[in-house]
């Protein structure tokens, strides 16, 4: 509430606040003459409606039941927000599923639906730096959305239950929210289950409990800032294998039975790959660790979901290596848009080029010159595709997982190597980890934080011929 706002409402007898207040309403909301709606989208350069202006969630608090006979999802999103301006109205991602009630602050509140917009109209204006909490129930059939680039998302049928996935814009299938990886929040998920499955999520399992009425409610923790597309919940029959690791960290694995064989021994590396990546990157971001694996096709890519990354499938060692390197790179260090995607993809690609350096596997510059000589893959295609567009600028929604951002972002950073040698370079790439820890970044934060951790060098070919130029760079 605005200063000016709150002397009138504690100042005037009732009625007359309450007059006051309808007629203010009317025009523009006790949040003063400023109050304006928050805004269809941040910006995001290459998806315009995701996330919201106007307001910064804290804390989303979900609690869902799903019935994979009906595949009946039912919902209650509890969002604890902060306005960043005088709001009038505000917007939420969320498509698809049915919207039963709004309130928020407790008092009933009116929406509107347009795509994925859900524009929630408070009766009353909310004034910058209030803290709000907005409680949505729905309800319905969750969707699966395809994203430009042709992959699927959102929520996704399996075998024998669902899983939810979303990068880039697949969490708006199954809670709203504000769906753009600028504005991090805690999660508390909680999922009801017909008993006898199991629902994994994001972070801590704190209470496992079985009601009369046959179901299992799973309540998780997610208490470090997370983007909503690293929120996950996967229903099934898993096995679960809770151990630690050396240094006490909590990890929880579940494996569909199915590719419970084929993930046992990489599963098994773990832990080492773990203690070799805090070793390298710095001390890990979050309170557990772990994975979930599904069945090979349940999913068309593995995902770094925030703490327990998720596999179609047993992964290979270095599609391990990669997703919990992005643990880091991504997850704890966000981009700020979906152009800075470089920032994860060529980390945790370039985190695979490490591992095999480390482990008699080639050298990180012998894999960057098969790429640059154009024999790295079998096809030819696929070696120049790598020169499509710069990493840090992949042209459009469509491109964000294309070579480009993946292994020739990874190129850029072994060129960084290169160019400062190997003692300043890990202090580059753990400093990095360290400045933005469990925040956002952009590219231009990190060309800035690299030419500040090596004084006296020059990247300005690296940016504009490797990070930001058109075509194959040539050869220095
Ligand atoms: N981030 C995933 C990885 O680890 C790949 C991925 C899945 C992806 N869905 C995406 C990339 C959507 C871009 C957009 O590599
Ligand atoms: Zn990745």
């Amino acid at each position: 509430m605005s200063r000016s706002a709150r002397l009138v409402a504690t100042a005037r007898p009732f009625l007359l606040a309450l007059a006051l207040t309808l007629v203010v309403t009317a025009c523009s909301g006790p949040g003063g003459a400023h109050a304006t709606p928050g805004g269809e989208g941040v910006g995001d350069p290459y998806f315009p409606e995701a996330g919201n202006g106007g307001y910064d969630v804290t804390h989303y608090a979900l609690t869902l039941t799903y019935t994979p006979d009906t595949h009946a999802l039912t919902g209650t999103a509890q969002i604890t927000a902060r306005a960043t301006r005088d709001l009038s109205a505000f917007d939420l991602d969320f498509k698809g599923l049915e919207v039963k009630s709004l309130t928020v602050d407790g008092r009933k509140t009116s929406w509107t639906r347009k795509g994925q917009e859900l524009k929630v109209h408070p009766p009353s204006a909310l004034p910058k730096g209030k803290a709000f909490r907005t409680t949505v129930r729905y309800s319905g059939t969750p969707e699966t959305i395809t994203d430009p680039d042709g992959s699927e998302e959102g929520w996704l049928r399996t075998a024998d239950g669902a899983l939810a996935l979303g990068e880039p814009t697949g969490s708006m299938a199954w809670f709203p929210g504000n769906d753009h990886p600028s504005d991090k929040a805690t999660y508390d998920i909680t999922i009801t289950v017909p008993k006898g499955l199991q629902a994994v999520s994001n972070g801590e399992l704190r209470t496992e409990t079985t009601a009369g009425d046959g179901r299992t409610t799973y309540s998780w923790r997610m208490t470090h800032p997370m983007a909503t597309y690293l929120a996950t919940v996967a229903i099934g029959h898993y096995d679960i294998t809770r151990t630690t690791t050396k240094n006490g960290l909590p990890v929880y694995v579940a494996v569909d039975p199915e590719e419970a064989a084929a993930s046992r021994k990489v599963l098994a590396r773990l832990p080492e790959i773990m203690e070799w990546e805090e070793y390298n990157f710095g001390p890990y971001p979050f309170s557990s660790t772990g994975a979930i694996v599904d069945r090979r096709g349940d999913a068309g890519y593995a995902l770094e979901t925030q703490a327990r990354p998720f596999f179609p499938g047993a992964p290979d060692t270095a599609t391990l290596v990669h997703e919990l390197a992005h643990q880091w790179y991504g997850d704890s260090v966000t981009p700020k848009t979906w152009r800075d995607m470089w920032l994860n993809e060529g980390f945790a690609t370039y985190a695979e080029w490490l591992w095999a350096e480390d482990h008699d596997g080639d050298t990180a510059q012998q894999t960057f010159d098969a790429l640059y000589k154009g024999d790295y893959y079998d096809d030819k295609a696929d070696n120049e595709a790598i020169w499509a567009f710069p990493p840090a600028d992949p042209t459009s929604a469509a491109h964000i997982s294309d070579s480009p951002v993946y292994e020739r972002g990874a190129m850029v950073l072994q060129k960084i190597r290169r160019t400062v040698g190997d003692a300043r370079f890990y202090d580059i790439i753990q400093g990095w980890a360290a400045a933005h820890r469990h925040g956002n970044a952009t590219t231009a934060d990190f060309t800035a934080y690299v030419e500040k951790m090596a004084p006296g060098k020059n990247f300005d070919g690296i940016w504009k011929n490797w990070l930001y130029g058109h075509g194959k760079p040539p050869r220095p």
